[in-house]
């Protein structure tokens, strides 16, 4: 019989299998500009840019956020020479492997890999390592920091990032509330890193020296109509089915209606849906 983390991996698995072809519309681009932003104004900025001799790794990509970043930020002369994009769910490598396979991205593999388990990757090996809001969804995510470290040049940067306000959770909850007060809301995945410093502790303890951590905080606010009608979708649709265990077929009826209520309620607050980042870029220290 299969373990209680064996079905929750499988799950998480389903859930970003059927995610795949909606994801970038379903996620209103946050994960993809919020990267965007720290590419142009934080990684170009340091004394670690991304440039044409860079091996570049995408790790747990989903369709290629990290790889579609770089195109929309660099001058085509400044794309990495390598790149490889990875995620554990076939269908996200199927779908980067779509989007990126016309790019101008000169030297690009899309694989299926464990972010936790890099062993068919060499050790010091990428000049710089993208983790954009994938840790939260890791059942080990200090394993794959230590990947991370591991797969990394010395003197190379790792981008980390994850969510410390993930708006949909709160607009879900918000709804969640309007049709059934009396349920417990749906659990976040990995919530401890919405707290400050946390996402740190896990860096410094994969390996990385704090000297060399730059910690940042971004925020992202989503208005134009096409995004917010896309995070909509996403919150009323099969996606957020667990929001709604337990549901009679006359709630099930009213939570597209309490979703709309609760996104312009958001809107009313924040002037769109906001998201708010933690951002670290930590280089791994020349002497290893
Ligand atoms: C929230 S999405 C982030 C995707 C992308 N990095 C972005 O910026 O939008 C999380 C991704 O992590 C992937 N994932 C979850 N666990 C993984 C693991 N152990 N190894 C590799 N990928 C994993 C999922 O399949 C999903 O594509």
């Amino acid at each position: 019989m299969a373990s209680q983390a064996q079905n929750q991996n499988l799950t998480r698995s389903d859930f970003f299998s059927k995610f795949a072809q909606v994801y970038v519309r379903q996620t209103g681009h946050s994960t993809l500009d919020i990267l965007s932003d720290v590419i142009t104004d934080n990684v170009q900025a340091s004394a670690h840019p991304i440039g044409p001799d860079s091996v570049v790794h995408d790790t747990a990509a989903g369709p290629g956020v990290g790889g579609a970043a770089l195109v929309a930020c660099l001058p085509k002369d400044q794309l990495p020479k390598e790149m490889l994009v990875s995620d554990s769910v076939a269908m996200m490598v199927a779908a980067a492997r779509e989007s990126l396979v016309a790019s101008p991205l000169s030297h690009v593999e899309c694989k299926e890999l464990d972010s936790q388990d890099l062993s068919s990757v060499p050790d010091n090996y990428f000049t710089h390592s993208i983790d954009n809001f994938s840790i939260q969804t890791f059942a080990r995510p200090n394993d794959a920091l230590r990947e991370t470290y591991r797969t990394l040049r010395p003197a190379g940067l790792a981008i980390v990032t994850c969510w410390r306000r993930f708006a949909p959770m709160f607009i879900v909850h918000a709804a969640q509330r309007k049709v059934r007060p009396d349920v417990p809301l749906m659990p976040t995945p990995g919530p401890q890193f919405f707290e400050e410093g946390v996402l740190q502790k896990v860096v410094e303890e994969s390996g990385f020296a704090k000297e060399g951590m730059t910690m940042l905080d971004k925020v992202l606010v989503v208005k134009d109509d096409e995004n917010v009608a896309g995070l909509t979708m996403l919150m009323s649709g099969p996606l957020m089915v667990k929001a709604r265990e337990g549901f009679t077929e006359e709630e099930e009826a009213r939570w597209v209606e309490s979703v709309r209520q609760s996104v312009k309620e958001e809107i009313e607050q924040f002037g769109g849906i906001r998201f708010e980042a933690y951002v670290l870029l930590a280089t791994k220290s020349r002497a290893t």
